[in-house]
Order: C-alpha cells, then structure tokens, then sequence
C-alpha cells in the first residue's frame, strides 16, 4: 500500500519535471515564465478578494513579525554603513547644545509614539500595528550611525515618519545626541531638557490679546525660545526677544513655506495662520532683548572678528557685517536681523549653512549665500564670537530712532 502510493507521488514528480526542463533551456525557461505568470494571477485574485488579514486589531502572526522586524533590522544595518558623522571643525554646537535641540523636538515630534521617562505613550498608538515600542530600552541595541538612519529616513509600512527636512542632517545628529541620554534620564531631567527649567508649560508672562489658541502656542515656543524669549542661554535656540518684527514675521513664514529648511521649525509653524504669525512676531520684536549675553567672556578671537565684522576684508571678497546688521548708527533695513547677543553656536551654525546652500530663509537670503561663501571656518568662529559677546538691543539691526516705527517696542536699545 505505502508502496503503491510513493509510485504514484515518484512519477507525479517525475512527469512534472519532464513538463518544466523539457530538452532544452528555452523549453525551461518559458515554463518558468509560465509558472511565475500563473502565481502572480493568483496572488492578484488573492488581493482583489478582499481576504489579506490587514486588520491592526489582530497582531501579526509571530513568522511574520520575525520576518519583518529581521527584514527591518538588516536593512537598518547595511544602509547605515554608509552613513558619515560630520568632522568635529564642522560641529557649531557643543554636544550640551545638541542634547537640548533633540530634547525639544522629541517632545513635539517623537514623545506621543514613543513616550519617555515619566510620560507613557499616548493610549491610542499602542493600538498600531507595529505598535511603536517605548524607546529608552531600545537606544542601546543600535550604534549613533544607525539610529541617525532610522531617525533620517523613518521605517516604511510602520508609520515611523522620516526628517521633515531634507537638508538639516545636522538636526538629525542633534536627536541622536538627545538619544543617547534618553536612556539614563528620569522623569525630572526629561521635562528639564524638552521643556526648560519652568518644567510645566506654562504660558509667558504678558501675552497679547489674541486668545487661548495664541496663548497656547507661545507656551510651545517658550520650551525652547524661553520664556523670555532669550533662547534659553544656549546655541540651540536662537533669542527672538527685541528682534525686528518683520525679519520675525518673514522668517516665520519662510518655515511655513519651506522656503527656510529646519526639521525642528517648519512642524510648528506649518498650519499657523498668517495673522497668527504677525501676531506672534509682534509679542517677541516687543518683548525687551537682553538675558544671557552680558554674562558671557570675550574670548582672544572675538577681536579678530570685530576687526573682520567692522570693516570687512576686501582682498577676501568679505563685506563688513556691521554695515547691515549692527551695531551702529544709520538706518539699516528691518530684513537685516540683528546678530548682537545672540548666541555663537547659533550664528557659526547659520553661517555655516548658508555657506553650504542649506539654510534658506526669506526673499533676502540671497545676500547671506553671497556673504557665507567667502568666510573661512576661522572667521566665522571669530565673526560669532564677538556677536555673541555683545550685549543685545532690541529693534533689530536698526538704531534707536527706527525703533519705535517698526516694532512698536518702548526698550531703549542698548547700542554699545
Ligand atoms: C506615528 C508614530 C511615530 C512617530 C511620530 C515616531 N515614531 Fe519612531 N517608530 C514608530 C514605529 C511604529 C516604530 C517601530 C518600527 C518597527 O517595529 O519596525 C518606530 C521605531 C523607531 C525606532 C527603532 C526602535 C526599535 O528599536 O525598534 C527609533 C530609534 C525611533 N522610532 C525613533 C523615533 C524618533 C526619534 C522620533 C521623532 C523624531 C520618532 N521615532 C517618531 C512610530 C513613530
Ligand atoms: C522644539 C523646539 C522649538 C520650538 C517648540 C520652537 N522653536 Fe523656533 N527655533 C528652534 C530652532 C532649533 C531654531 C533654529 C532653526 C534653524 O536652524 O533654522 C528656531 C528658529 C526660530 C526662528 C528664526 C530666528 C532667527 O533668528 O532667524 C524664529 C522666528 C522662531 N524659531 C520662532 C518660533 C516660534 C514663534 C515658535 C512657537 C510658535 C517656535 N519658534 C517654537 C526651536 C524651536
Ligand atoms: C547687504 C546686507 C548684509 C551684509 C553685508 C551681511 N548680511 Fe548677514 N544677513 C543679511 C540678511 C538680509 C539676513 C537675513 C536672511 C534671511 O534669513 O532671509 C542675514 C542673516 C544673517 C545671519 C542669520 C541670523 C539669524 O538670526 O538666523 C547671520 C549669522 C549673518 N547674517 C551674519 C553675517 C555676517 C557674519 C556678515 C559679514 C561677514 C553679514 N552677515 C553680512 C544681510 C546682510
């Protein structure tokens, strides 16, 4: 009996052979097209009636999570050998720095899938499919290069987005230096590092009329802009307090544009109405510039900037900076924004994009593109050193009697 049965199986297999390697490699090779042509058809009938298990409420059957998540991590692998870190000369930002502008775009961009320490994930996204897992356990399995081809590039069919920008790898590096830390934070350093040191979000003092939606809003920027608006003495954030309001406002609206490239800036402000936008450029060009920069040293090369920024460097092509963002008298355009106070970090970091084509901006970015390709990495160390040790005023790069017409603000500049 079990005889008989092998005979029948033995010459079934035989006979299909014969049919698929006929007696010569055409012959094959049209019965493999066959056979292909054949599956496909069935797959596409499988498809089209409608009984593909997609439904989230079921999980994936353990051989099909293996073979994804397996499928996901040798990709993650291999593509990420060709990733490169940026050379130290290139880093404007200190790694403190870096932590913090990762920190304040994990809590707008990342903390509602993947939670932190002393916030879980919120209750819906645990019902995907891949859920999103809690991250701090996971940081270790993966080495800084990966996790920037993960954070850069995202994970198709699991809703884990990609960089909102294209351009800004350097934000990329900066989540990864965020990463890093998330592992060892406890609830109380998290909400220190993406919310400041107010902790709860709480809405700055002396909002203009403009109801809870604004109120709302400026509460988010006071997380990283401070809620004085002086940037949280760090060169994460840029001051925006006593700032031009115009400069403010078009900046604003190159984000929401996408005209002005940032992965940080362009989700918060996407969306914003245009009243919304004068409105919030209105609140911080009136509030009074100042804060962190006085207490800052002069370092031996802010002189060498001061020279370079005031009178510029003919034989280098390199135009004096002062002419058109300050400090000084004359009139000067409310599009120039002012450099004084603001932080190195975010100067050097800003000089160093423009150079590179990667910042954007508004119409008149041109000018700084222009500018940036003369620098050298020495004078934008040295031109960001001594605009940063300058003490703020407010009203742009204007003196003080285009104050009051453009911004409105009452702050009696502090011209040095
Ligand atoms: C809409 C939800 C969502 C958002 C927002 C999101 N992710 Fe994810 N992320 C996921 C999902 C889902 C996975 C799981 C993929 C998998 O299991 O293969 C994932 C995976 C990851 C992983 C790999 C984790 C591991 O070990 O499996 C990292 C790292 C990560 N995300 C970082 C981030 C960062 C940083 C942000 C913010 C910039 C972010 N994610 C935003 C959904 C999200
Ligand atoms: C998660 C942190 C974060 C939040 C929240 C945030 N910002 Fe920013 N902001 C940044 C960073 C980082 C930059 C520098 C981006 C770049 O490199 O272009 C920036 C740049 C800006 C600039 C350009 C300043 C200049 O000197 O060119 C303006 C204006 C601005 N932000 C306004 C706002 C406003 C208004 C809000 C709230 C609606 C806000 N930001 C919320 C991090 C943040
Ligand atoms: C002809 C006028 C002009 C000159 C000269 C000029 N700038 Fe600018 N600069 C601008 C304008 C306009 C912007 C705003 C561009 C935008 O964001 O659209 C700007 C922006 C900047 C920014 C970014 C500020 C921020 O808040 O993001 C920095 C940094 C800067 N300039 C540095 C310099 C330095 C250093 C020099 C001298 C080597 C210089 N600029 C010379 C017009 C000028």
């Amino acid at each position: 009996m079990a005889d008989s049965r092998r005979t029948v199986i033995g010459n079934a297999a035989r006979r299909f052979r014969r049919w698929l390697v006929g007696d010569s490699w055409p012959h094959a090779l049209a019965r493999l097209a066959v056979l292909g042509v054949a599956a496909g058809i069935a797959a596409l009938l499988f498809v089209s009636s409608g009984l593909v298990p997609i439904a989230a409420s079921q999980p994936h059957w353990p051989i099909t999570r293996v073979l994804l998540h397996y499928t996901m991590l040798r990709s993650v692998q291999t593509q990420a050998l060709a990733v490169k870190r940026p050379p130290p000369e290139e880093r404007a930002l200190d790694v403190d720095a870096m932590v913090l502008k990762g920190a304040g775009h994990y809590a707008s961009g990342c903390l509602a899938c993947h939670g932190a320490p002393g916030t879980p994930r919120a209750e819906v996204v645990r019902h995907m499919e891949p859920a999103p897992p809690y991250l701090p356990p996971k940081i270790d399995q993966w080495t800084d290069r990966q996790l920037f081809w993960i954070v850069r590039h995202g994970i198709k069919y699991t809703a884990m987005p990609s960089w909102p920008s294209e351009l800004r790898d350097d934000e990329v590096w900066a989540m990864v230096a965020f990463l890093r830390r998330l592992p060892a934070l406890d609830p109380a350093g998290f909400r220190r590092l993406a919310y400041g040191d107010g902790a709860a979000v709480a809405a700055p003092a002396g909002l203009p009329p403009g109801g809870a939606a604004l109120e709302f809003r400026l509460a988010d920027c006071a997380r990283c802009h401070g809620r004085d608006g002086n940037g949280r003495g760090t060169g994460a954030f840029p001051a925006l307090a006593g700032q031009s309001e115009r400069y403010l406002r078009e900046s604003l609206r190159a984000y929401a544009r996408g005209d002005r490239h940032s992965g940080v800036m362009e989700p918060v402000v996407a969306g914003l109405a245009v009243e919304e936008l004068r409105a919030i450029a209105r609140y911080y060009a009136g509030l009074p510039a100042g804060g962190a920069a006085e207490l800052r040293v002069r370092t031996g090369s802010a002189a060498r900037g001061e020279q370079l920024a005031r009178r510029g460097d003919a034989s280098a092509r390199i135009p004096s900076c002062v002419e058109c963002h300050g400090p000084g008298d004359g009139w000067r355009n409310p599009m120039y924004p002012r450099l004084a106070g603001q932080h190195p970090g975010y100067l050097a970091l800003q000089l160093q994009l423009f150079k590179q084509g990667r910042r954007g901006g508004t119409g008149y970015a041109h000018i700084m593109r222009t500018v940036a390709k003369s620098l050298e990495p020495q004078d934008i160390r040295d031109i960001a050193a001594w605009y940063g040790s300058l003490p703020a005023f407010s009203g742009g790069a204007q003196r003080t009697s285009d104050v009051a017409t453009d911004s409105g603000s009452s702050n009696p500049p502090e011209v040095p």
